[in-house]
Protein backbone atom coordinates (compact mmCIF):
# COMPACT_ATOMS: atom_id res chain seq x y z
CA UNK A 1 0.00 0.00 0.00
CA UNK A 2 0.81 3.50 0.14
CA UNK A 3 0.07 6.75 0.44
CA UNK A 4 -1.30 9.30 -2.23
CA UNK A 5 -2.33 12.28 0.32
CA UNK A 6 -1.49 12.95 3.47
CA UNK A 7 -2.46 16.37 5.52
CA UNK A 8 -2.99 17.57 8.88
CA UNK A 9 -4.95 20.75 10.30
CA UNK A 10 -4.11 21.89 13.88
CA UNK A 11 -2.04 18.64 14.46
CA UNK A 12 1.04 19.37 17.27
CA UNK A 13 2.84 22.48 15.36
CA UNK A 14 1.94 21.48 12.06
CA UNK A 15 -0.94 24.36 11.45
CA UNK A 16 -2.38 23.56 8.17
CA UNK A 17 -0.46 21.06 5.87
CA UNK A 18 -0.58 18.61 2.74
CA UNK A 19 1.79 16.15 0.93
CA UNK A 20 1.42 14.74 -2.32
CA UNK A 21 4.53 11.75 -1.21
CA UNK A 22 5.88 9.51 -4.07
CA UNK A 23 5.54 5.88 -4.26
CA UNK A 24 9.20 4.68 -3.21
CA UNK A 25 11.65 7.24 -0.88
CA UNK A 26 10.59 10.10 0.37
CA UNK A 27 12.90 12.11 2.39
CA UNK A 28 11.84 14.66 5.45
CA UNK A 29 14.15 16.94 6.50
CA UNK A 30 15.29 19.78 8.48
CA UNK A 31 16.58 21.31 11.74
CA UNK A 32 15.91 20.09 15.13
CA UNK A 33 12.31 20.58 16.59
CA UNK A 34 10.51 21.64 13.02
CA UNK A 35 7.87 19.13 13.11
CA UNK A 36 9.56 16.07 10.85
CA UNK A 37 8.46 13.29 13.50
CA UNK A 38 5.12 15.19 14.44
CA UNK A 39 4.46 14.38 10.60
CA UNK A 40 5.44 10.80 10.98
CA UNK A 41 3.49 10.53 14.37
CA UNK A 42 0.72 11.86 12.49
CA UNK A 43 0.38 9.24 9.61
CA UNK A 44 1.13 6.20 12.33
CA UNK A 45 -1.80 7.07 13.81
CA UNK A 46 -3.80 5.75 11.21
CA UNK A 47 -2.62 2.66 11.48
CA UNK A 48 -5.18 2.96 14.71
CA UNK A 49 -2.35 2.76 17.43
CA UNK A 50 -1.60 5.18 20.12
CA UNK A 51 1.42 7.45 19.32
CA UNK A 52 4.95 5.72 18.91
CA UNK A 53 6.27 8.29 21.23
CA UNK A 54 3.67 7.35 24.28
CA UNK A 55 1.82 10.60 23.84
CA UNK A 56 -1.89 10.72 24.91
CA UNK A 57 -4.45 12.47 22.41
CA UNK A 58 -4.94 14.88 24.52
CA UNK A 59 -1.22 16.36 23.43
CA UNK A 60 -1.63 15.75 20.09
CA UNK A 61 -4.19 19.29 19.33
CA UNK A 62 -1.83 22.00 18.42
CA UNK A 63 -1.37 24.49 20.95
CA UNK A 64 -2.28 28.02 20.42
CA UNK A 65 0.97 30.03 21.11
CA UNK A 66 -1.31 33.23 22.53
CA UNK A 67 -3.42 31.06 25.05
CA UNK A 68 -1.41 27.88 25.50
CA UNK A 69 -4.78 25.76 25.22
CA UNK A 70 -5.08 23.20 22.77
CA UNK A 71 -6.78 24.37 19.78
CA UNK A 72 -9.97 22.62 18.33
CA UNK A 73 -10.51 21.36 15.07
CA UNK A 74 -7.39 18.82 14.96
CA UNK A 75 -7.73 16.91 12.15
CA UNK A 76 -5.50 14.35 9.75
CA UNK A 77 -6.68 12.98 6.27
CA UNK A 78 -4.89 10.81 4.33
CA UNK A 79 -6.06 9.46 0.82
CA UNK A 80 -3.71 6.02 0.08
CA UNK A 81 -3.60 3.11 -2.00
CA UNK A 82 -4.67 -0.47 -0.84
CA UNK A 83 -6.59 -3.58 -1.67
CA UNK A 84 -6.22 -2.43 -5.55
CA UNK A 85 -8.37 1.06 -4.89
CA UNK A 86 -7.90 4.20 -4.02
CA UNK A 87 -9.55 4.79 -0.59
CA UNK A 88 -9.48 7.85 2.12
CA UNK A 89 -9.26 8.20 5.80
CA UNK A 90 -10.24 11.07 7.91
CA UNK A 91 -9.08 11.26 11.98
CA UNK A 92 -10.46 14.12 14.45
CA UNK A 93 -9.11 13.97 17.71
CA UNK A 94 -11.16 16.36 20.04
CA UNK A 95 -11.50 16.79 23.82
CA UNK A 96 -8.61 13.68 24.08
CA UNK A 97 -11.03 11.26 22.20
CA UNK A 98 -10.70 9.91 18.22
CA UNK A 99 -13.51 9.78 15.68
CA UNK A 100 -12.75 8.48 12.06
CA UNK A 101 -14.20 8.57 8.57
CA UNK A 102 -13.52 5.96 6.37
CA UNK A 103 -14.78 5.86 2.87
CA UNK A 104 -17.13 8.45 3.80
CA UNK A 105 -18.61 6.04 6.99
CA UNK A 106 -18.50 7.90 9.79
CA UNK A 107 -17.23 5.71 13.49
CA UNK A 108 -17.00 7.37 16.56
CA UNK A 109 -13.42 5.91 17.72
CA UNK A 110 -10.15 5.31 16.40
CA UNK A 111 -10.02 1.42 16.28
CA UNK A 112 -12.14 1.22 13.17
CA UNK A 113 -8.72 2.34 11.25
CA UNK A 114 -6.82 -0.98 12.50
CA UNK A 115 -5.66 -2.82 9.48
CA UNK A 116 -6.73 -0.34 6.71
CA UNK A 117 -3.76 1.29 7.31
CA UNK A 118 -0.47 -1.23 8.28
CA UNK A 119 2.90 0.58 8.90
CA UNK A 120 6.32 -0.56 10.14
CA UNK A 121 7.72 2.30 12.73
CA UNK A 122 11.23 2.87 13.58
CA UNK A 123 12.01 5.05 16.13
CA UNK A 124 14.81 6.02 17.87
CA UNK A 125 13.20 4.20 21.28
CA UNK A 126 13.28 1.09 19.31
CA UNK A 127 16.82 0.67 19.88
CA UNK A 128 15.81 -0.36 23.77
CA UNK A 129 15.04 -3.58 21.72
CA UNK A 130 18.41 -4.35 21.11
CA UNK A 131 20.18 -2.16 24.32
CA UNK A 132 17.83 -3.68 27.28
CA UNK A 133 16.66 -6.61 28.60
CA UNK A 134 14.86 -9.64 27.07
CA UNK A 135 11.66 -8.35 27.80
CA UNK A 136 11.25 -5.75 24.62
CA UNK A 137 12.45 -8.66 22.34
CA UNK A 138 9.74 -10.68 23.79
CA UNK A 139 7.23 -8.22 22.72
CA UNK A 140 8.64 -8.05 19.71
CA UNK A 141 8.14 -11.46 19.26
CA UNK A 142 3.94 -11.62 20.66
CA UNK A 143 3.71 -8.59 18.74
CA UNK A 144 4.19 -9.71 15.49
CA UNK A 145 2.64 -12.94 16.20
CA UNK A 146 -0.33 -11.63 17.22
CA UNK A 147 -0.99 -9.59 14.21
CA UNK A 148 0.26 -13.57 11.97
CA UNK A 149 -1.65 -15.41 14.44
CA UNK A 150 -5.08 -14.35 15.56
CA UNK A 151 -5.14 -17.89 17.92
CA UNK A 152 -1.60 -16.79 19.49
CA UNK A 153 -3.05 -13.82 21.24
CA UNK A 154 -5.49 -15.63 23.63
CA UNK A 155 -2.96 -18.81 24.10
CA UNK A 156 -0.58 -15.31 25.54
CA UNK A 157 -3.48 -13.76 27.67
CA UNK A 158 -4.06 -17.52 29.40
CA UNK A 159 -0.55 -18.21 30.06
CA UNK A 160 -0.14 -14.78 31.53
CA UNK A 161 -3.23 -15.25 33.93
CA UNK A 162 -2.26 -18.99 35.09
CA UNK A 163 1.37 -17.30 35.88
CA UNK A 164 -0.13 -14.76 37.76
CA UNK A 165 -2.70 -17.17 39.42
CA UNK A 166 0.65 -19.55 40.36
CA UNK A 167 2.90 -16.92 41.50
CA UNK A 168 0.04 -15.59 43.92
CA UNK A 169 -0.41 -19.10 45.38
CA UNK A 170 3.40 -19.82 45.87
CA UNK A 171 3.47 -16.76 48.23
CA UNK A 172 0.38 -18.36 50.08
CA UNK A 173 1.62 -22.11 50.22
CA UNK A 174 3.89 -21.94 52.91
CA UNK A 175 0.92 -20.83 54.98
CA UNK A 176 -1.07 -23.74 53.67
CA UNK A 177 0.11 -27.26 52.92
CA UNK A 178 -3.32 -28.25 51.32
CA UNK A 179 -2.87 -25.40 48.04
CA UNK A 180 -0.48 -28.12 46.97
CA UNK A 181 -3.17 -29.83 45.32
CA UNK A 182 -4.22 -26.67 43.41
CA UNK A 183 -0.96 -25.27 42.29
CA UNK A 184 -0.62 -29.13 40.81
CA UNK A 185 -3.75 -28.15 38.25
CA UNK A 186 -2.17 -24.63 37.99
CA UNK A 187 1.32 -26.24 36.70
CA UNK A 188 -0.16 -28.69 34.59
CA UNK A 189 -2.50 -25.52 33.10
CA UNK A 190 0.50 -23.32 32.74
CA UNK A 191 2.58 -26.45 30.90
CA UNK A 192 0.18 -26.63 28.40
CA UNK A 193 -0.32 -23.08 27.47
CA UNK A 194 3.67 -22.53 28.00
CA UNK A 195 4.82 -24.91 25.16
CA UNK A 196 2.03 -23.44 23.15
CA UNK A 197 3.90 -19.64 23.35
CA UNK A 198 7.39 -21.44 22.98
CA UNK A 199 5.86 -23.67 19.99
CA UNK A 200 4.86 -20.36 18.21
CA UNK A 201 7.77 -18.03 19.07
CA UNK A 202 10.29 -20.62 18.02
CA UNK A 203 8.81 -21.23 14.36
CA UNK A 204 8.33 -17.66 14.01
CA UNK A 205 11.95 -16.74 14.77
CA UNK A 206 12.53 -19.23 12.28
CA UNK A 207 10.54 -17.76 9.36
CA UNK A 208 12.00 -14.43 10.61
CA UNK A 209 15.31 -15.31 11.01
CA UNK A 210 16.68 -15.53 7.59
CA UNK A 211 14.55 -12.32 6.52
CA UNK A 212 16.85 -9.67 9.35
CA UNK A 213 19.88 -11.56 8.12
CA UNK A 214 19.19 -10.76 4.18
CA UNK A 215 18.47 -7.43 5.20
CA UNK A 216 21.62 -6.55 8.09
CA UNK A 217 23.70 -8.16 5.17
CA UNK A 218 22.16 -5.48 3.01
CA UNK A 219 22.70 -2.51 5.55
CA UNK A 220 26.27 -3.94 6.41
CA UNK A 221 27.10 -4.04 2.23
CA UNK A 222 28.06 -8.10 3.50
CA UNK A 223 30.55 -7.23 5.62
CA UNK A 224 28.88 -8.45 9.16
CA UNK A 225 26.67 -11.41 9.44
CA UNK A 226 23.70 -11.09 12.28
CA UNK A 227 22.06 -14.18 13.54
CA UNK A 228 18.90 -13.76 15.91
CA UNK A 229 17.84 -16.93 17.92
CA UNK A 230 15.64 -18.07 20.35
CA UNK A 231 16.98 -18.71 23.25
CA UNK A 232 14.51 -20.35 25.87
CA UNK A 233 14.93 -20.90 29.62
CA UNK A 234 13.94 -24.22 29.28
CA UNK A 235 16.85 -26.42 27.59
CA UNK A 236 15.68 -29.15 24.98
CA UNK A 237 12.29 -30.65 23.84
CA UNK A 238 11.56 -29.87 20.56
CA UNK A 239 7.85 -31.36 19.69
CA UNK A 240 4.44 -29.59 21.83
CA UNK A 241 4.55 -32.56 24.19
CA UNK A 242 7.50 -32.54 24.67
CA UNK A 243 7.95 -28.82 26.04
CA UNK A 244 5.47 -29.67 28.07
CA UNK A 245 6.47 -32.28 29.74
CA UNK A 246 10.13 -30.72 30.19
CA UNK A 247 7.95 -27.57 31.51
CA UNK A 248 5.85 -29.65 33.94
CA UNK A 249 9.30 -30.98 35.29
CA UNK A 250 11.06 -28.13 35.47
CA UNK A 251 7.87 -26.30 37.88
CA UNK A 252 8.34 -29.14 39.79
CA UNK A 253 12.09 -29.06 40.88
CA UNK A 254 12.07 -25.55 40.97
CA UNK A 255 8.72 -25.35 42.87
CA UNK A 256 10.70 -24.77 46.46
CA UNK A 257 12.86 -22.10 45.36
CA UNK A 258 9.52 -20.82 43.81
CA UNK A 259 7.99 -20.55 46.74
CA UNK A 260 10.46 -18.62 48.60
CA UNK A 261 10.46 -15.97 46.43
CA UNK A 262 6.89 -16.07 45.14
CA UNK A 263 7.74 -15.95 41.23
CA UNK A 264 8.02 -18.87 38.95
CA UNK A 265 11.51 -19.00 37.62
CA UNK A 266 11.22 -20.81 34.29
CA UNK A 267 9.31 -20.77 31.37
CA UNK A 268 8.55 -18.29 28.42
CA UNK A 269 8.09 -15.58 30.11
CA UNK A 270 11.94 -16.02 31.03
CA UNK A 271 12.87 -16.40 27.02
CA UNK A 272 14.64 -14.04 24.92
CA UNK A 273 15.45 -13.70 21.61
CA UNK A 274 19.27 -13.78 21.25
CA UNK A 275 20.84 -11.54 18.55
CA UNK A 276 24.64 -11.43 17.50
CA UNK A 277 26.83 -10.46 15.07
CA UNK A 278 29.37 -12.09 13.65
CA UNK A 279 28.74 -14.67 16.61
CA UNK A 280 28.71 -12.12 19.48
CA UNK A 281 26.26 -10.30 21.30
CA UNK A 282 24.93 -6.83 19.60
CA UNK A 283 23.95 -6.16 23.02
CA UNK A 284 26.80 -6.34 24.71
CA UNK A 285 29.89 -5.93 22.37
CA UNK A 286 27.32 -3.98 19.37
CA UNK A 287 28.49 -0.51 18.44
CA UNK A 288 26.32 2.35 17.72
CA UNK A 289 25.75 1.61 14.16
CA UNK A 290 25.65 -2.16 15.00
CA UNK A 291 22.88 -1.76 17.02
CA UNK A 292 21.15 0.52 15.28
CA UNK A 293 21.60 -1.29 12.20
CA UNK A 294 20.34 -4.74 13.80
CA UNK A 295 16.92 -2.78 15.11
CA UNK A 296 16.40 -1.82 10.92
CA UNK A 297 16.81 -5.05 10.33
CA UNK A 298 14.31 -6.41 12.81
CA UNK A 299 11.67 -3.56 11.48
CA UNK A 300 12.10 -4.30 7.89
CA UNK A 301 11.80 -7.96 8.22
CA UNK A 302 8.46 -7.19 10.19
CA UNK A 303 7.58 -5.23 7.28
CA UNK A 304 8.28 -8.03 4.80
CA UNK A 305 6.45 -10.63 6.94
CA UNK A 306 3.09 -7.94 6.81
CA UNK A 307 3.72 -8.21 3.26
CA UNK A 308 3.59 -11.72 3.29
CA UNK A 309 0.33 -11.57 5.28
CA UNK A 310 -1.62 -8.58 3.78
CA UNK A 311 -0.52 -9.53 0.06
CA UNK A 312 0.78 -5.84 0.13
CA UNK A 313 3.85 -3.86 1.91
CA UNK A 314 3.19 -1.72 4.36
CA UNK A 315 4.40 1.89 5.34
CA UNK A 316 7.76 1.75 6.13
CA UNK A 317 8.47 4.93 8.83
CA UNK A 318 11.95 5.55 9.68
CA UNK A 319 12.67 8.78 11.94
CA UNK A 320 15.71 9.98 12.92
CA UNK A 321 17.58 6.29 11.34
CA UNK A 322 20.53 8.14 9.66
CA UNK A 323 22.57 9.32 12.70
CA UNK A 324 25.26 7.17 13.78
CA UNK A 325 25.16 5.32 10.19
CA UNK A 326 28.17 5.62 7.67
CA UNK A 327 27.78 6.70 4.39
CA UNK A 328 27.49 3.27 2.81
CA UNK A 329 24.53 2.45 5.28
CA UNK A 330 22.55 5.38 4.65
CA UNK A 331 22.62 4.37 0.97
CA UNK A 332 21.45 1.33 1.88
CA UNK A 333 17.98 2.63 3.53
CA UNK A 334 17.94 5.76 0.57
CA UNK A 335 18.39 3.92 -2.44
CA UNK A 336 17.88 -0.18 -1.75
CA UNK A 337 14.87 -0.61 -0.04
CA UNK A 338 12.83 -1.48 -3.41
CA UNK A 339 8.99 -1.76 -3.61
CA UNK A 340 7.84 -0.65 -0.50
CA UNK A 341 6.41 3.31 0.47
CA UNK A 342 9.68 5.05 2.88
CA UNK A 343 9.19 7.74 4.77
CA UNK A 344 12.62 8.84 6.15
CA UNK A 345 13.56 11.59 8.28
CA UNK A 346 16.75 13.11 9.03
CA UNK A 347 18.64 16.84 10.16
CA UNK A 348 21.39 17.13 7.59
CA UNK A 349 21.21 18.43 4.19
CA UNK A 350 24.21 16.46 3.12
CA UNK A 351 22.34 12.72 3.92
CA UNK A 352 20.19 13.99 1.58
CA UNK A 353 22.68 14.25 -1.04
CA UNK A 354 23.02 11.13 -1.46
CA UNK A 355 19.69 10.00 -2.49
CA UNK A 356 19.23 9.17 -6.35
CA UNK A 357 15.76 8.80 -6.23
CA UNK A 358 12.68 9.66 -4.13
CA UNK A 359 11.22 12.84 -2.92
CA UNK A 360 12.28 15.21 -0.42
CA UNK A 361 10.25 17.42 1.95
CA UNK A 362 11.62 20.12 3.85
CA UNK A 363 10.51 21.35 7.11
CA UNK A 364 10.71 24.41 8.87
CA UNK A 365 8.33 25.85 11.44
CA UNK A 366 5.95 23.00 11.52
CA UNK A 367 5.59 23.78 7.32
CA UNK A 368 6.28 21.48 4.86
CA UNK A 369 7.89 22.49 0.98
CA UNK A 370 8.91 19.61 -1.10
CA UNK A 371 11.69 20.16 -3.16
CA UNK A 372 13.22 19.90 -6.31
CA UNK A 373 15.60 17.26 -6.94
N1 LIG B 1 0.70 19.96 20.71
C1 LIG B 1 1.62 20.77 20.21
N2 LIG B 1 1.31 22.03 19.80
C2 LIG B 1 2.23 22.86 19.28
N3 LIG B 1 3.53 22.53 19.12
C3 LIG B 1 3.90 21.29 19.50
C4 LIG B 1 2.98 20.35 20.06
N4 LIG B 1 3.64 19.21 20.34
C5 LIG B 1 4.91 19.41 19.98
N5 LIG B 1 5.08 20.66 19.48
C6 LIG B 1 6.32 21.27 18.97
O1 LIG B 1 6.79 20.53 17.87
C7 LIG B 1 8.21 20.62 17.84
C8 LIG B 1 8.84 19.28 17.75
O2 LIG B 1 8.51 18.69 16.60
P1 LIG B 1 9.17 17.31 16.19
O3 LIG B 1 9.27 16.40 17.36
O4 LIG B 1 8.43 16.85 15.00
O5 LIG B 1 10.63 17.82 15.82
P2 LIG B 1 11.65 17.20 14.79
O6 LIG B 1 11.65 18.06 13.57
O7 LIG B 1 11.40 15.77 14.62
O8 LIG B 1 13.01 17.47 15.56
P3 LIG B 1 14.25 16.51 15.91
O9 LIG B 1 15.17 16.60 14.73
O10 LIG B 1 14.84 17.16 17.09
O11 LIG B 1 13.73 15.15 16.18
C9 LIG B 1 8.67 21.26 19.13
O12 LIG B 1 9.07 22.57 18.88
C10 LIG B 1 7.43 21.20 20.00
O13 LIG B 1 7.38 22.27 20.89
MG1 LIG C 1 12.25 14.09 15.50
Amino acid sequence: MFVIRFAARNFRNLEEEEIFPCEEVNVIYGNNAQGKTNLLEGMWLFTGGHSFRGAKDAELPRIDPDTGKNMSGTALAMDFFSEEREQSAVLQIENGRRSTDINGVKKDAGTPLVGKVRAVIFSPEHLLLVKEGPARRRNYLDTALCQLKPSYAPVLTAYRRALMQRNALLKDISKSAQLSDTLAVWDARIARLGAQVIKERISFTDRVAPKIAGIYEGISRGREKLSVRYSPSLKGGDTLDGIEELFLRELSRTVSSDARTGFTSVGPHRDDLEIEIDGISARSYGSQGQQRSSVLAMKLAEAQILTELSGEPPIVLLDDVMSELDRGRQDYLLNHLKGQQVFITCCSPDTVELMENGMRFRVECGAVYPEEF
